[in-house]
């Protein structure tokens, strides 16, 4: 406050940048999470989206921006192993926790099963879906190792694919389920 007071009183016109710099100051927080099994520390508005994290600031453009209002599931990403909207998250709802990106599945070199079985049924097409679908699986395997082909449906149904992809999705999940039996 002192310091901000001290450039107000010597110069009128740094005024809007002293008070936009005094914001800044006043909303940053220090966030730590885990992040594709790294740890992270960022000083950051504790209120900033979590995509802009990890897109902007972090440069992992896996997830993807669709509809920023959660409907889409474009952006998702998994904290604490569950399938979440990370347009709707902000840096406190992560703070201390575990964040997996798309680019976090892939354990030395070898890809997920759910990776694999994706390329293998091509559930693919402009892949803009793809990553917020993978990471949706996961969540959902997780909770239901050996689902049924109708829980695949439901658990998947409000991620949102624009190329029309569903149903060899619905299968390379299927086919993944079946290969991992039960294992993450
Ligand atoms: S961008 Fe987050 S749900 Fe659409
Ligand atoms: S593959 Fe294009 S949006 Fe799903």
């Amino acid at each position: 406050m002192g310091e901000v007071l001290a450039v107000r009183g010597s110069n009128p016109s740094m005024l809007g940048k002293a008070e936009s710099a005094l914001e800044v100051n006043l909303m940053s927080d220090t966030i730590s999470f885990r992040l594709n099994d790294k740890p992270v520390r960022l000083n950051v508005d504790a209120n900033r989206v979590l995509l802009w994290i990890l897109r902007t600031d972090l440069g992992l453009t896996g997830a993807k921006f669709g509809c920023g209002e959660g409907h889409c599931g474009a952006c998702t990403v998994l904290v604490d192993n569950v399938a979440v909207r990370s347009c709707l998250f902000t840096a406190k709802d992560v703070r201390n926790k575990e964040v997996v990106t798309i680019e976090g599945l892939a354990k030395d070199g070898q890809l997920h099963p759910l990776q694999k079985a994706f390329v293998e049924h091509d559930a693919m097409q402009c892949g803009f879906c793809t990553p917020g679908m993978i990471l949706s699986a996961y969540s959902l395997l997780k909770a239901t190792p050996h689902p049924s082909r109708e829980q695949i449906l439901q658990g998947m149904e409000e991620i949102l694919c624009r190329c029309g992809a569903h149903t060899r999705i619905i299968d390379a999940v299927q086919a993944a389920a079946a290969e991992m039996k039960g294992a993450q």
